[in-house]
């Protein structure tokens, strides 16, 4: 027996990196999937994001420890598109019991920015896009009745501005990621009434390719003052994705039936420095 036999979590972002390994730690778990990725470059992003076969591979996994998952290409920013493939999902699968809203952006790094555009597309998806998604998945969760359990990911740099650059790629990460912290609040509030619950995470540098390519090395190589404020406190210089997956899985769990609205570190320590 899973802890979470017979659930149905959203989870965005879900083609690679954290966002698969929420998605098969949750499977292990017992929960069925509904895996939504964008699959496809963002002009403002130097590093490579997900591709149609990323997703592919995140649905094997799943279908291998034989839970049920549909995966669908959508983009985070555009509401509409979001809301109708949950619902078409929710149609198969049944109501969404735990919502991840993990897909993100960090573009750091990138030669001659449109430091404009680069803000407004870093808060777009990273906050605009967290909205989204869990205005896509809360109907079904709401008309079901048996509560629920939502997180947000946001990251140290929700807590901290540890680093900033005054680019619009740092000024936006930090800004929509503590947005993410507003967010979580309020839906908290909105929520509980439902028994269902809502935090937010906090990581600290993971290994994916969001921080783990060329450009994000090269720029931390030619800026050594921000990788020096960006260090941990206990001795690893990144952690895994299933470090992450691991709090996810206990957080959207009835072993934290009582933890709602709470900001919670997977940080090495970080925000203790
Ligand atoms: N890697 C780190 O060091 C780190 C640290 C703290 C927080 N985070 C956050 O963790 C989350 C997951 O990131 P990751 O480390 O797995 O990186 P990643 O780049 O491997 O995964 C992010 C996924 O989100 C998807 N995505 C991006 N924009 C999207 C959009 N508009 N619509 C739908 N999908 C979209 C990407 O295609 C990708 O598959 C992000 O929110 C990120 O900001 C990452």
């Amino acid at each position: 027996m899973g802890k979470l036999d017979g659930k149905v979590a959203l989870i965005t972002g879900a083609a690679r990196g954290q966002g698969r390994s929420h998605a098969i730690r949750l499977a292990q778990e017992g929960a069925d999937i509904i895996a939504v990725d964008i699959c496809n470059q963002i002009d403002t992003v130097a590093y490579p994001m997900s591709t149609p076969e990323d997703l592919a591979e995140t649905v094997d996994a799943v279908e291998s420890l034989d839970r049920r998952i549909v995966a669908a290409t959508a983009d985070v920013r555009d509401h509409e598109a979001l809301c109708s493939v949950v619902d078409e999902a929710v149609s198969e699968l049944g109501p969404v019991d735990i919502i991840l809203a993990n897909a993100g952006i960090a573009p750091q790094g990138a030669e001659n920015p449109d430091e404009v555009k680069t803000f407004r597309d870093v808060v777009e998806v990273n906050l605009f896009g967290v909205w989204n998604t869990v205005h896509a998945g809360i109907p079904s969760m709401m008309e079901k009745g048996q509560g629920g359990a939502i997180v947000l990911t946001s990251s140290t740099q929700g807590l901290s501005g540890a680093g900033g650059t005054g680019t619009g790629a740092g000024d936006g990460y930090a800004a929509s990621k503590h947005g993410v912290v507003g967010l979580m609040r309020t839906f908290a509030n909105w929520l509980a009434p439902q028994s269902i619950r809502v935090n937010s995470i906090h990581p600290t540098g993971v290994n994916t390719a969001m921080v783990v390519n060329p450009i994000l090395q090269k720029y931390l190589h030619d800026n050594p003052a921000l990788g020096g404020a960006l260090q941990n406190l206990l001795p690893v210089q990144m952690i895994e994705p299933i470090d992450v997956s691991n709090a996810v899985a206990w957080l959207v769990s009835d072993e934290a039936r009582y933890v709602t609205g709470v900001t919670l570190p997977v940080d090495a320590g970080f925000a203790a420095r």
